[in-house]
């Protein structure tokens, strides 16, 4: 047996580069199998290309492209209209881990760590020995061309080409990796994976170069959805590690107006009684804290009741944007939707969003998860929003089955937020916190009773219609027997009965086919030439 030393052990201690750790770890980053790989890639590339348009306000265009090279090696190739990338920053965002512009902000955008893209760069060198070729324009006559490796080592990009090259003038940025992959066209695949980006951003049009054939995602609306605004952090987020942080780097002179300046909706009256409660002088330079004052501050924070953070760091899809997605890309005979005002879970501002699309070419049960407009196709059994659907009795509103609905239903369910709450870092499934199951439930019993309304509505002009073919069936049997028993004539007591029975069934629709009994029902025909057209 060896035995060692503290000593001789510390020769073998040393720091860990970034890099190093998720060129070992890569299933961390959603690089666990080679069907899943290929979709990481894509979806870390739409993500930022989606991010970055709707940042620059402009309607996305988006082209992907997969090429089998040779047997489980694929060229993929993602670009862009956005506003592209300045030539300094192009090596730092692919060749350097944790490097990025939304890490530190406080807004809605799907992205959050600054390891997306580089984490692409580094799984296709590390599964075929090549760099990652960028092509990039900020729309001034100039195209940057880059290929980019990390150095694994010291977590710093390796650039093996930079050089300015002539093109049409243009403004985005296209990536192509070679890596290794398994093209499928399953449930978890790039095909579903852009099929639902395309509901939940039906202001984006995606051209999808496949293995098997283009395919094209069009447009549906010509809006985009409200741009979020940035806010500062709210102090029921803030953990005593970050506040400690915070105080240290403060340019607030006082403990006062640090916290009136630096946390959202803190007043200077609210900062003066979580001061009091704390035991510190409102007046005390947050430097010269000490770690038990720090600790009283966060006790005095839990105890004092403070205004919710403000939600318009959000940028929630709306109705009609759901209801656009879910329309054109599902082709349904009922579609609706619904927005649940915004709240807050641990301080960080959330909304949820619901639709359901029933019945047309929806021809079987599911469900699509949504964050910040992303779709989430993995660990669905984690996710708060698969708890939350099967928390719901589908029966009540007129659907079979308990926990899932055995019905043609889709049901989309987003939840955007400044800081999602992802149970791992590659963002597939969304934490169980109370408040958003509670959240998600209200809103899936809300538009589920809308779909009830129509179902019964529907269930009700069959029943009616079946009644009018009865009468209609028996009309002239029985205006023959009329005829004998009074002598009028058959032909005019038979014109008489189908008048009554037509004025009759148009006055029962007249009094019960209500606005909302309606939904979008009345849009069908509309949604279908839109589809088909
Ligand atoms: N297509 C693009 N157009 C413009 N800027 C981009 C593009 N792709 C990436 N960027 C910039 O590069 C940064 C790093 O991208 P990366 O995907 O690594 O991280 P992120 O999107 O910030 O967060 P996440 O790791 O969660 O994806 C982004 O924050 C963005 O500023
Ligand atoms: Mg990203």
């Amino acid at each position: 047996m060896v035995v060692k030393t503290a000593h001789e052990m510390a020769k073998e201690h040393r720091a860990i580069s970034i890099s190093e750790f998720f060129e070992k770890n890569r299933h961390l980053l959603g690089y666990d199998n080679k069907i899943k790989a290929l979709l990481t890639i894509i979806k870390e590339a739409v993500d930022n290309a989606l991010d970055a348009t709707e940042e620059a306000r402009v309607l996305p265009d988006i082209y992907v492209k997969i090429e089998e090279l040779e047997k489980e090696k694929y060229k993929i190739v993602i670009r862009d209209n956005g506003p592209g990338i300045v030539k300094k920053q192009v090596a730092n965002i692919f060749g350097k881990l944790l490097y990025g512009s939304k890490f530190h902000k406080l807004r809605q955008s799907r992205g959050q760590q600054g390891i997306g893209i580089s984490g692409c760069v580094l799984y296709s060198q590390l599964t075929s020995g090549q760099p990652t070729q960028i092509l990039t324009s900020t729309g001034d006559g100039k195209t940057h061309k880059y290929r980019i490796k990390i150095d694994v080592k010291h977590n710093e990009p390796m650039i093996e080409e930079s050089q300015v090259i002539k093109t049409d003038k243009w403004h985005g940025v296209q990536v192509t990796f070679v890596a290794e992959g398994l093209y499928r066209e399953h449930k978890q695949s790039v095909i579903e994976y852009l099929k639902q980006v395309a509901i939940s951003n039906p202001y984006a049009n995606i051209v999808f170069d496949s293995p098997t054939g283009k395919v094209e995602f069009s447009r549906g609306v010509q809006v985009l959805p409200k741009e979020p605004d940035e806010i500062k952090p709210h102090l029921y987020g803030v953990e005593i590690g970050i506040l400690t942080r915070m105080l240290h780097d403060t340019k607030a002179r006082t403990i006062q107006t640090f916290l009136t300046s630096e946390f959202s909706r803190i007043g200077s009256l609210t900062a003066k009684k979580i001061c009091e409660d704390a035991k510190i002088d409102p007046r005390t330079s947050p430097r010269k804290l000490t770690e038990e004052d720090v600790k009283n501050i966060s006790y005095a924070v839990k105890e004092t009741k403070l205004t919710k953070p403000p939600t318009d760091c959000l940028s929630p899809l709306g109705n009609e944007l759901i209801k656009n997605g879910l329309k054109k890309e599902l082709n349904p005979e009922w579609v609706d939707a619904i927005s649940r005002p915004p709240t807050v879970y641990r301080g960080w501002p959330f909304q949820i969003e619901v639709g359901i699309a029933y019945g047309g070419s929806v021809a079987e049960p599911s469900f699509m998860r949504f964050a910040n407009k992303v779709p989430l196709l993995y660990q669905a059994g984690d996710c708060a929003i698969t708890k939350s659907i099967t928390k719901i009795d589908w029966r009540r509103y007129g659907l079979q089955g308990s926990k899932f609905p055995e019905a043609p239903v889709v049901i989309f369910v987003h939840l955007c937020s400044v800081w999602v709450p992802f149970t791992s870092e590659s963002k597939e499934s969304i934490a169980s916190y109370p408040v958003i199951i509670k959240e998600i439930k209200l809103g899936l019993q809300d538009c589920a009773r809308k779909l009830s309304l129509y179902l019964s509505g529907v269930r009700k002009a069959q029943m009616i219609a079946e009644k009018k073919r009865i009468f209609e069936r028996y009309a002239g049997e029985t205006a023959v027997a009329l005829e004998e028993l009074t002598g009028s004539p058959s032909k005019q007591i038979e014109e008489n009965i189908l008048k009554m029975v037509e004025k009759r069934w148009g006055e029962i629709n007249g009094e019960e086919d209500t606005e909302e009994q309606r939904g979008e029902g009345q849009d069908r025909s509309q949604a279908n030439t839109e589809h088909n057209g």
